[in-house]
């Protein structure tokens, strides 16, 4: 108990820590001066490099690596596993507690999952995902971050390690407009949104919203696969993403939320709007399975049924 107090503390620090030396460089989404087109220069050496993130996947390209099986998610159901929503001026972010982690989908061992937080346009109106998918661009994206089990927590280490950082990818679509307050958890979680409206507040999460239950109707073994960067300056190039084929589906009511609740500072401030950054230059994408031999083995398998039953 002890050694979880402290190792929660040290994470809280590192965490923090991180935070302020990437808050260095003045950035920002919404202002000529500092926007993203600005990142390569006013956050160089890393916001200019070569393999940074997000980019557009073209699936046509993507090519099947075999070797990217299904993901063990640990804890991913539990109900007390998401500590506390904050604003940080830049998204909504959530803190997962420890004990969660992810392993296998190709990954070289077992990672931490650290926190979720989100990037979006201006309601569903205009799209705000930071992967693009054929150059479709989506009207949210989640990203839960992972570090690296073996380090510890040590953000240091991990920015400082090619695959350093797991990240893992969800694009957001609308679902029908007649549909509301629809699923139950998004509903949960985004009525946090109103406790948070400036910068820096967060609040405690008590409803027992599980990871799995944000993650609802995705297939978890169907993903892209690619070697980027954090999204946000410093932008490391430290990042495994996977990126997964399906989307999470949630009513446009609680998408239009995010749009007109929260605030990038004091209350007098502006809407935190058109938060993500554009698509970076291509880089080489690989897939978990192919769609010919899902197809393929679906209609053997149909075959082979209608053989049977006849
Ligand atoms: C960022 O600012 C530049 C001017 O520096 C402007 O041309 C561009 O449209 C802005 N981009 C976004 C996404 O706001
Ligand atoms: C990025 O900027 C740094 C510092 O200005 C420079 O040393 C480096 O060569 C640049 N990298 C690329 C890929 O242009
Ligand atoms: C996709 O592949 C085509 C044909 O091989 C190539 O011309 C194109 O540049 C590739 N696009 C990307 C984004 O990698
Ligand atoms: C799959 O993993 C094996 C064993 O680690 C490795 O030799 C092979 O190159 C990998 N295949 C691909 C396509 O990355
Ligand atoms: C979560 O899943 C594990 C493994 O399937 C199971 O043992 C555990 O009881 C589940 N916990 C909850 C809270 O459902
Ligand atoms: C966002 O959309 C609203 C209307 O839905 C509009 O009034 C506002 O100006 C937009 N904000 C930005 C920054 O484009
Ligand atoms: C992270 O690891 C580096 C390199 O081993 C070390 O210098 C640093 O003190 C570590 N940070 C913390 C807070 O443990
Ligand atoms: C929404 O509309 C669709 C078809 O227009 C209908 O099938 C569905 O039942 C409606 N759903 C709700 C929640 O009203
Ligand atoms: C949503 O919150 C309510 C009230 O705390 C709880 O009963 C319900 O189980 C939660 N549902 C999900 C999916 O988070
Ligand atoms: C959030 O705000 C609502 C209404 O403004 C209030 O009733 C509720 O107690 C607050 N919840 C927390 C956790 O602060
Ligand atoms: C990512 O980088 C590793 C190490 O260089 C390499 O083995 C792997 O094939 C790369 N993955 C992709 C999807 O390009
Ligand atoms: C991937 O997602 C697209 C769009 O949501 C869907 O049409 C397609 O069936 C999915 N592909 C596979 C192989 O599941
Ligand atoms: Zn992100």
């Amino acid at each position: 108990m002890k050694s979880f107090v402290v190792s929660a503390l040290v994470l809280c620090v590192l965490v923090t820590k991180a935070e302020s030396a990437s808050n260095a460089v003045a950035w920002c989404y919404h202002l000529p001066s500092c926007n993203f087109s600005t990142w390569s220069s006013i956050a160089a050496p890393f916001c200019n490099g070569t393999r940074q993130s997000p980019i557009d996947i073209v699936t046509a390209n993507a090519t099947f690596n075999a070797n990217l099986t299904a993901f063990t998610f640990q804890n991913y159901n539990s109900t007390s596993a998401l500590t506390k929503i904050e604003n940080t001026g830049k998204t909504i972010k959530v803190g997962i507690a420890s004990g969660v982690t992810v392993s296998g989908g190709g990954l070289s061992e077992s990672y931490d999952s650290l926190q979720f937080h989100l990037h979006w346009g201006n309601g569903t109106a205009v799209p705000g995902s930071e992967h693009t998918v054929d150059g479709k661009q989506f009207p949210m994206e989640l990203h839960i971050v992972n570090s690296k089990s073996s380090l510890n927590g040590n953000t240091t280490l991990a920015v400082g390690d090619p695959e350093g950082l797991a990240a893992l990818g969800f694009l957001i679509e609308a679902l029908p407009s007649n549909v509301t307050e629809s699923p139950e958890a998004w509903k949960n979680l985004t009525s946090y949104l109103q406790n948070i409206t400036q910068k820096g507040q967060s609040v405690t999460i008590t409803d027992p919203i599980s990871l799995d239950s944000l993650l609802d109707g995705v297939s978890l073994t169907n993903y892209y696969r690619y070697n980027g960067s954090l999204t946000t300056p410093a932008c490391n190039e430290a990042v495994v993403w996977t990126v997964f084929n399906d989307t999470i589906k949630i009513s446009e009511d609680l998408i239009n939320r995010f749009s007109t609740i929260v605030r990038i500072n004091g209350s007098s401030s502006p809407l935190m709007v058109n938060v993500f950054r554009g698509v970076q230059s291509p880089l080489p994408v690989q897939r978990s399975s192919s769609p010919a031999r899902i197809s393929c083995s679906l209609s053997l398998a149909a075959l082979s049924l209608a053989l049977w039953t006849s």
